[in-house]
Parts: C-alpha cells; structure tokens; sequence
C-alpha cells in the first residue's frame, strides 16, 4: 500500500524560522507508512477574488493541486500581532477558493504554534482553527501543542536539542497519526 502523505505548512518564510525548524523535525521523525513533506506557501500572490473569474496567477494551480494529493495537513505557525502571519491566511484563503472547490476540506488537521515568549502562539493557534472549523477540517483537540521560548530549544546547527520537547513532539505527531486514521473522510 501507498504510503499517505501529509503535508506540512509552516506560517513564516523567514529563513532561520523556529518553526520552520520544529517543522523539519516532524519531517525527519515520519512513522513508517508515511511520508511528511513541505508544502510552501511562499510563492503565492496574494489572494484576490477577481482571479476566480478569470486567470489567477500560475502558482495557484499547483499549490491546490498538492492540497489536494494530501490525506492530511500539520500547520506550524508562529503567532503575528496576536493572530495568524499572513502568508498562512493567505495560503488558507487561496486554498478555499474558488466557491465550492475548497481544497482543504475534509482534512485531518494538527496545528502547533511556537513563539519565542512565553505566550506561545497560543492567539495564532486558535485564530487558525477557527478558520479550519469553517473549512471542514477536522482538527486535532489533544494533545494541544503550544511551544514557548523556541529560540532555547535548537542546537547550533538548528536541530531540536530540547530532549523534553523531542519527545512531546514525537508522542503528539504518533496521535496526529491514530487521528488522521479515526476521522479520514
Ligand atoms: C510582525 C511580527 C509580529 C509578532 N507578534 C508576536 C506576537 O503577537 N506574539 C509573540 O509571541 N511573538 C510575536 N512575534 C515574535 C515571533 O514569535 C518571533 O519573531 C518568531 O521567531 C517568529 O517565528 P519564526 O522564528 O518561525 O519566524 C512577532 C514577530 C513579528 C515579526
């Protein structure tokens, strides 16, 4: 059988990101049977409703296109301003679109948010699953992954070192596992 594969999105595009960071362990740490992998979000131009009419611009097709290959999607996010980066909402905005061709729905979802404050993410962190609720992507509940401080937890090369946080994240990714199989539709 095919390995699944789900797609992991990152809500910074900085290059020495944190969670880009958290986001490549995850990676490195796929369970046997599937396969993680980037989906960039980068290169999209900002959502404009005029597209779906017309033309939209040649990074939409391909992006929906892997959404769509997915059988389930992690989110990893820093928090902005107290809620979602906008190049997240963006890449969840051109997703959804056009009008009845939502690519995310019906996906497994997981959403970890990192922050290098106490805080955590934990704004960004609901503001994105209020959004997935309206696009139909059952989300995980528990365990809830708030990471704080983030900037303490990599080594010099820009592994995860924290050894707590390794295992946290290893034992949430293994029941984001058994929840992708639960509630698949
Ligand atoms: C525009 C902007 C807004 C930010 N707002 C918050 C915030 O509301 N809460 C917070 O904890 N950190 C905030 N930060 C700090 C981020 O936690 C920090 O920059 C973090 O490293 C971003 O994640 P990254 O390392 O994955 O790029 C903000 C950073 C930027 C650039």
């Amino acid at each position: 059988m095919a390995n699944k594969r789900i797609g992991v999105i990152v809500g910074s595009l900085r290059k020495e990101s944190f969670n880009k960071k958290i986001a490549h362990f995850l990676i490195e740490h796929a369970p046997m049977g599937y396969d993680l992998a980037m989906i960039e979000i980068g290169q999209l131009a900002l959502y404009n409703q005029d597209y779906d009419e017309g033309d939209s611009p040649a990074a939409y097709q391909p992006f929906r296109e892997a959404l769509k290959s997915l059988d389930a999607v992690i989110f990893v996010t820093p928090e902005y301003n107290r809620s979602v980066p906008g190049v997240l909402k963006n890449a969840i905005d051109v997703g959804s679109r056009p009008y009845g061709k939502n690519c995310w729905d019906g996906k497994p979802a997981w959403v970890i948010s990192s922050s290098i404050s106490n805080l955590s993410g934990f704004g960004a962190n609901h503001h994105l699953r209020q959004s997935l609720v309206f696009l139909n992507m059952p989300t995980m509940q528990q365990p809830e992954v708030y990471l704080a401080n983030c900037q303490n937890l990599f080594d010099d090369d820009g592994k995860l070192s924290n050894a707590d946080t390794a295992k946290f994240l290893q034992q949430s990714l293994e029941a984001f596992i058994q929840f992708t199989e639960k509630v698949r539709v």
